[in-house]
């Protein structure tokens, strides 16, 4: 996989970002900038080299069909503001058309009449075999953004040599998209603490490092203080540490102590010179509610896209650039 430093950029030359676009947008204002701001070095990177990004991207899920309040022209004073008015282009969102969705060689042709280069610099869409992100490598030579290169080697880092003792907290709804991460670390990861939804749907099954809750908040919408105390004991210690879903319904303030508590004892790994990373976006808002988030050294831009590269070591996307 070859990475933006190699891409041959000359004045003039348009190099087409796939970016990571798919901000939380109230009445055309974005609500949380994270993701654009993670793109600022590779966009910096091309213009100084005298390239023009030209940026596609989704908003959300609009079903093949123009949504207006998901166009990206919602992202055009953030993108004028930061890069200078007439220093980029940006394409309309990229769901627009069905073709995306579909991994489509006509669209990926088209597409790719808007740069000379094509540069992936969207993990949090990289487990999804779409044109932007896997078709369109055949059109064009394909790199990989410097915050995607960073995503990679962050979370290979955890799958292939991580400090130890190691911890995995897996919590939130759905465990059939989660028991591929947890099966996967159960090799790796010192300690697998399960909490949310995935620590009720475990059931019986009895593994050594796996971990559920001893007892729960009301109605067992979060983890009881027992467990807060447990998994708090354990990742004190730990010297990495990954974490995908809140522990409990944290959108309501009666059951935000789990997340909280574990993500308090989260101050100690950073402090120590471990490394604690968090991914998804239920996560995040949960940990930033209870304003933890500086416990935190690495914040994925992915949610589904992380816990699947942690169960598989890669994404489609990846591969398309290889
Ligand atoms: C995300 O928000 O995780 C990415 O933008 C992917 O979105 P999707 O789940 O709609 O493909």
């Amino acid at each position: 996989m070859k990475t933006l430093d190699k891409a041959p950029i000359k004045a003039g030359t348009k190099v087409l970002v796939r970016g990571d676009l798919d901000v939380p947008l109230e009445n055309g204002k974005i609500l949380e900038t994270k993701r654009l701001d993670n793109m600022e070095k590779t966009l910096n990177h091309i213009i100084q080299a005298g390239g023009i990004p030209v940026i596609m991207g989704h908003i959300g899920r609009p079903k093949g069909e123009h949504v207006a309040k998901l166009s990206t022209k919602h992202l055009l004073p953030y993108f004028d503001k930061h890069l200078g008015k007439n220093n980029y282009e940006l394409l309309e969102n990229t769901r627009f058309d069905p073709r995306e969705k579909q991994n489509d060689p006509t669209y990926a042709e088209e597409l790719s009449k808007n740069g000379d280069l094509y540069v992936n610099e969207c993990f949090s869409t990289s487990h999804r075999e779409h044109t932007s992100t896997v078709a369109i490598t055949k059109y064009l030579p394909s790199y990989a953004g410097y915050r995607l290169k960073k995503e990679i080697q962050v979370l290979q880092g955890v799958l292939k040599d991580p400090q130890k003792p190691m911890a995995l907290v897996i919590g939130g709804a759905k465990i059939e998209d989660k028991k591929p991460v947890i099966n996967n670390f159960l090799d790796i990861a010192d300690y697998i603490l399960l909490g949310g939804k995935v620590g009720l749907e475990w059931g019986d099954t009895l593994i050594e490092n796996v971990h559920t809750p001893i007892d729960y908040a009301k109605d067992t919408l979060d983890i009881g203080p027992k467990t807060i105390a447990k998994y708090a004991k354990i990742l004190a210690q730990a010297k990495t540490v990954v974490w995908a879903g809140p522990m409990g319904k944290y959108e309501e303030d009666d059951y935000i102590q789990g997340t909280k508590g574990l993500a308090n004892s989260l101050k100690k790994v950073k402090e120590r010179g471990g490394l604690v990373i968090v991914g998804g976006g239920d996560t995040v808002a949960a940990i930033n509610k209870v304003g933890l988030l500086n416990n935190i050294n690495f914040v994925s831009s992915g949610g589904g896209a992380m816990l699947e590269f942690l169960s598989k070591g890669t994404l489609p996307a990846i591969e398309a650039l290889k």
